[in-house]
């Protein structure tokens, strides 16, 4: 497929606000200071060090840019400075750091040691936002990143609020009267429908929704940004993108690893907590949902909202034919040994927990009624692939089968968010020569060939547009509440022991045979990226 990029071209006029929310210009952050708590941990090292250095390599960081490091580790500025280095140079997508661009990162890195629960901590940090913004210029603007596990929220939220740094601008009570306050929360947003309201509920005691950014990495990636351009930009896709033409769509979530040391938290979350609840239902609505009025955060979140309120809630006697639930044993994944999933350290040997999940979802609505919408995910599988594929409806007439030619198989237009991020639609073409031979063929589009720049790490889009103020790829509260809605009937009914039993797959295999048979009895099949 010929998909050689033209440069876009420059906008006419007067120049837009690259302010406003929703409008995807090259934006570039104002002065701020981003506080990220939780600065020693795992996320801080492999993600957000290395998407600041890269955000600051790309010129979308102003030269007052300021990172303050919170944790509880006693470490000097210096050490800090040499632990996100450290994490730049093993992780980053530009690496090793330019001596320079470093130099001038590194005079703009403070830590700041204190406990969560000190609210002296909080206080002396106060005083320090405070001097940086004297000295830096950082006019008031503070990001705070949670990077920490989600029990630790209200906590600090709580400490915030109550050492002034909570509120933006005119509504402080201590520091500039100016400037914006934002938070960054890492998922999981609780447990359950009852613990992510809790959640909600607290970080509403101390923060204006507008101030909330409930970050799903899987939304910072091009190919679901590309989704909108991709359904809405072009004349040809919208007008089939219903049930008219789609007869069914499968969403995968593929992972090649383990539990990878954090045995104690998968344990007690199974994948249809880590991955459907969030990601899972995430791109379901993404692709699903009505063109928005305008490209602003608040229309594209109602219109992702109005999916999942369409998404039918799986009465209990659905769910054991409706879902299916599995767990690795040992196998072999990409040539190396995987152990059972039950001898993971920190695993329960009886642990019942799922590290497989494939669902049936319909979604009541009148573009997509009788669509069925396939969404599976799992570890130890044995390719890592994320992707969304669609089906289309067979031909109403089989034509070529008079001729002799078998069925052909029905279109398929693959969305792939990774790896290898890009678009793929099967088709079927005749085969050069005499007679009549169709086969289907490929037209793949990759982001990788067709643009010369690479594409920014999600974490490198979704920290610029929280230090813009652009929500529109942040999870809202209800959005939050409303896939646990349509969650937390499946958990109940399996942990009532209703809900079908839990099927073995060996690590290194698409999942349990079940999971076949669920797409079998509609007369479908999985897709196998
Ligand atoms: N790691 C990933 O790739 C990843 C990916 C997606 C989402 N997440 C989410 O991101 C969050 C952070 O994960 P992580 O893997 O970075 O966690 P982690 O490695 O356990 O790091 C936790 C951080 O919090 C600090 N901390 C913990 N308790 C504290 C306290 N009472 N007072 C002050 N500091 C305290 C630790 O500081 P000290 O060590 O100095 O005590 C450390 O810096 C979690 O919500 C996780 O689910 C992580």
């Amino acid at each position: 497929m010929a998909t050689t990029a033209s440069p876009a071209a420059a906008p006419a006029g007067p120049a837009p606000n690259p302010l406003r929310a929703g409008l995807r210009l090259e934006r570039i952050a104002e002065p701020c200071t981003m506080v990220i708590c939780g600065a020693t941990g795992d996320l801080t090292e492999r993600k957000l060090g290395p998407a600041l250095y890269n955000t600051l390599l790309g010129g979308f960081l102003p030269p007052e840019f300021t990172v303050v490091g919170f944790a509880r580790r006693d470490l000097t500025d210096e050490a800090f400075r040499a632990h996100l280095l450290d994490g730049i140079n093993k992780y980053s997508r530009n690496r090793p750091a330019k001596p320079s661009i470093w130099e001038s990162f590194a005079a703009g890195i403070e830590y700041h040691r204190g406990d969560f629960d000190d609210a002296a901590a909080f206080t002396e940090l106060a005083k320090r936002l405070d001097r940086i913004d004297r000295d830096r210029g950082t006019a008031g603007n503070r990001l705070f990143y949670l990077a920490v596990p989600p029990s630790l929220y209200p906590e600090i939220i709580g400490n915030l609020e109550r050492a002034g740094l909570a509120a933006s601008g005119e509504k402080r009570t201590t520091g500039p009267k100016h400037g914006w306050t934002r938070v960054i929360v890492e998922k999981p947003f609780g447990y359950d429908l009852a613990s992510a309201q809790a959640l909600n509920h607290e970080i509403a005691a101390a923060l204006d929704e507008e101030q909330v950014f409930r970050i799903d990495h899987y939304l910072g990636k091009e190919t679901v940004q590309n989704l909108s351009v991709f359904r809405f930009g072009n004349g040809l896709f919208e007008p089939i993108w219903n049930r008219r033409y789609i007869d069914s769509v499968q969403i995968t979530v593929a992972e090649t690893v383990g539990v990878e040391g954090r045995g104690e938290f998968y344990d007690g979350t199974g994948a249809l907590r880590d991955i459907i609840q969030n990601h899972g239902l995430q791109l379901l609505a993404m692709f699903a949902m009505e063109p928005p009025v305008d490209l602003s955060a608040e229309d594209l979140r109602d219109e992702k909202l109005k999916v999942l309120r369409a998404v039918k809630p799986m009465p209990p006697e659905d769910v054991a034919r409706n879902t299916v639930r599995g767990q690795y044993v040992n196998g072999w994944v990409e040539g190396e040994r995987m152990p059972a999933y039950r001898d993971e350290p920190e695993v329960a040997p009886d642990s019942e927990t799922e590290t497989y999940v494939a669902l049936k979802l319909a979604i009541e609505s009148w573009r997509w009624a009788g669509v069925p919408f396939y969404i599976r995910t799992g570890k130890a599988m044995p390719s890592r692939v994320t992707e969304i594929a669609v089906q289309f409806r067979r031909a109403p007439l089989a034509l070529f089968s008079r001729a002799g030619v078998p069925q052909i198989d029905p279109n398929v237009l693959a969305i792939r968010v990774q790896p290898d991020e890009g678009i793929l639609l099967r088709f079927g073409a005749k085969v050069p020569g005499q007679g009549l031979n169709i086969r289907t063929v490929n037209m793949d589009f990759r982001y990788g060939s067709s643009f010369a720049v690479d594409s920014p790490d999600a974490y490198e889009t979704l920290l610029l547009d929280a230090m813009v103020g652009d929500a529109s790829l942040f999870t809202r509260n209800d959005e939050v509440e409303r896939a646990w809605a349509i969650l937390d009937p499946i958990l109940d009914t399996w942990s009532s022991g209703e809900g079908g039993p839990l099927h073995f797959y060996g690590a290194g295999t698409w999942g349990p045979p079940a999971a076949d048979e669920l797409l079998e009895r509609d007369g479908r099949a999985w897709r196998r990226p």
